[in-house]
């Protein structure tokens, strides 16, 4: 196949990309068809390497207002009504959910997912459940599961066993909750714990990290000395870590010493912690987000994730990644044309490090994984909400778009 007038990731120039077997073949001006070759000529529209969610929860999605509304908007309420939600969870309510998710994030051109998944269930109904759909789905979307403990590890029964399971059950990475442990010790046993598992097993490591607005939740400087005297560094990624936007200068000053010698990836979430931090404000009002400009400047790796599709935390979302990228640059002050324009990496690249993907990007030789947005560069792209008009999965189509046409009238 031989796809011509494409801009490569905000290119001036236009280029064709010529793929076979799966895999791209040239990049260059003006390649010329060969007799008998597909042509898709886009007429100059961006294109750009798959969109990845490096932070979601499906075991979750679509259970918004099941038994009830989150009428608080806070984590805590969130983790009582899904604890509810959960003892009803089948394998076939599962599957039925995340197979609608999935195809809703896959029209948006994402192919990649990381997948927190509660394994504070005796049954582990979520994850065993997932694990099939894992494989059942690989041909269309790479998931990768976190063994998420959300009721806490050392504060619930069995959490540490439950831990063990999951991992021997199939899942790709040790997640932990410190900052909602009964106490700060079992935080911080938390974070030991799994890095422990972590390295027992070989495995990445993606924890829920200081997801409150407290300036005193501090589990990160854990965290990443962790990984940086184990030795796992790159391989441990911290979520949200909210209380990051309240640290005093002082302390953040400091912290970042050992942030940038651990290498660690961030996630930060940007429309779910917009929506659920701040919370316990008055005035002023905290935007509860973690310090993503200044985590770059300081050379460490951050990606932006969806985390919720209307579930106990989150009543909105389609799962569409331009959502978190627009919300992160507005709330996060982001807002320079380069900063715009180089966005995407926050949902791409920066993201394929987090989830350590091998063979990721549009380049000779790798799998002719892309997607074709409708626009010529991600200014545009973001400005307009354009559609995904295709995703192609190694050299497959996945799934494609029709711009919606509207007429004015004066
Ligand atoms: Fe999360």
């Amino acid at each position: 196949m031989l796809i011509k007038n494409v801009f490569l990731e905000n290119a001036k120039e236009a280029v064709d990309v010529r793929v076979k077997d799966g895999k791209f073949e040239t990049i260059a001006k003006n390649i010329t068809k060969k007799a008998g070759e597909n042509v898709l000529d886009l007429g100059g529209k961006l294109m750009l390497p798959p969109f990845i969610d490096s932070h979601m929860h499906l075991d979750s999605v679509l259970t918004a207002g099941e038994p009830v509304w989150n009428l608080s908007g806070t984590l805590f309420e969130g983790i009582e009504i899904w604890s509810k939600r959960k003892q009803t969870l089948t394998a076939d309510d599962v599957k039925s959910r995340v197979n609608r998710a999935v195809r809703m994030q896959a029209a948006h051109g994402i192919q990649h997912i990381r997948t927190h998944v509660d394994v504070t269930d005796e049954k582990l109904t979520a994850l065993k459940a997932i694990v099939e759909l894992r494989e059942e789905l690989k041909n269309f979307v790479n998931i990768q599961i976190v063994a998420f403990p959300q009721e806490g590890i050392m504060s619930y029964k069995n959490g540490r066993a439950l831990m063990e399971r999951a991992i021997a059950e199939g899942a790709d990475v040790v997640g932990a909750i410190p900052h909602f442990e009964y106490t700060r010790e079992y935080g911080v046993e938390s974070v030991n714990f799994a890095i422990e598992l972590a390295l027992k097993h070989n495995k990445l490591v993606d924890i829920h990290c200081d997801e409150i607005d407290d300036d005193a939740s501090r589990f990160l400087e854990t965290v990443a000395t962790r990984a940086y005297e184990s030795g796992l560094k790159s391989k441990v990624t911290a979520s949200h870590t909210t209380a990051m936007g309240s640290y005093n200068n002082a302390y953040a000053y400091k912290l970042f010493r050992i942030l940038g010698k651990s290498d660690i990836n961030f996630v930060s979430n940007p429309h779910i912690n917009t929506h659920i931090q701040g919370r316990t404000d008055t005035y002023p009002k905290r935007r509860g987000l973690t310090r993503v400009k200044e985590l770059l400047a300081n050379g460490n790796n951050v990606s932006f994730g969806y985390d919720c599709i209307q579930d106990p935390w989150y009543p909105l979302g389609t799962g569409n990644m331009l959502d978190p990228v627009h919300m992160g640059l507005h709330v996060c002050q982001m807002m320079g044309y380069e900063e715009i324009l180089n966005s995407y990496k926050l949902v791409t690249t920066n993201a394929a490090k987090t989830l350590s993907l091998k063979n990721y990007g549009i380049k000779k030789g790798n799998p002719a994984s892309f997607i074709i947005l409708d626009a010529t560069n991600f200014h545009e792209a973001l400005s307009t909400r354009a559609p995904v008009l295709y995703s192609y999965k190694n050299g497959n189509l996945l799934a494609s778009t029709q711009p919606a046409k509207t007429q004015i009238t004066f």
